[in-house]
């Protein structure tokens, strides 16, 4: 049986276990690397993707949830990678050792979809559980401020 895969706008027929966690599926199997494998517990979002907009854990998440569904990873965020998060974070330097970042960023533009102009309490409390092993906090909160404002 082949389980279907909406992928960044691009149809997929796999023959994968449907309990094989989405972010497996996205690296090993279609082979897009921008979505991180840390925890593997649900506990510190590098893995964050976009299933029908909502910014899910795919190391948590089985492929048989996502079948069907959009989902979109860092790769297909905007086509030239110019999404005004990814050019916030651009212009403030936020990353650090990088890890955590495409997980950091597709966490804020589900939250910038559903509330465009956050307060700063807003966004702590929509990004509090992606982790930063380098502490890159300040860095993110004011890049999510910035791409609200030029958004
Ligand atoms: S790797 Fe998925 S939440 Fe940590
Ligand atoms: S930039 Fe290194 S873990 Fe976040």
């Amino acid at each position: 049986m082949t389980t279907e895969l909406k992928l960044n706008g691009k149809l997929f027929q796999l023959d994968t276990d449907p309990n094989t966690p989405l972010l497996w599926v996205i690296r090993d199997v279609v082979g897009l690397t921008g979505t991180k494998f840390s925890c593997g517990a649900g506990l510190c979002g590098a893995c964050t993707v976009h299933v029908n907009g909502e910014a899910t854990r795919s190391c948590i998440t089985p492929l048989s949830d996502a079948a069907g569904k959009e989902v979109t990873t860092i790769e297909g965020l905007s086509v030239e990678g110019d999404h005004p998060l990814q050019l916030a974070w651009q212009e403030l330097n936020v990353s650090q050792c990088g890890y955590c970042q495409s997980g950091q960023i597709m966490n804020a533009a589900s939250l910038l979809k559903k509330n465009p102009h956050p307060s700063s309490s807003d966004i702590d409390q929509a990004m509090t559980g992606n982790l930063c092993r380098c502490g890159t906090y300040n860095r993110i909160r004011a890049a999510i401020e910035l791409a609200a404002k030029k958004g």
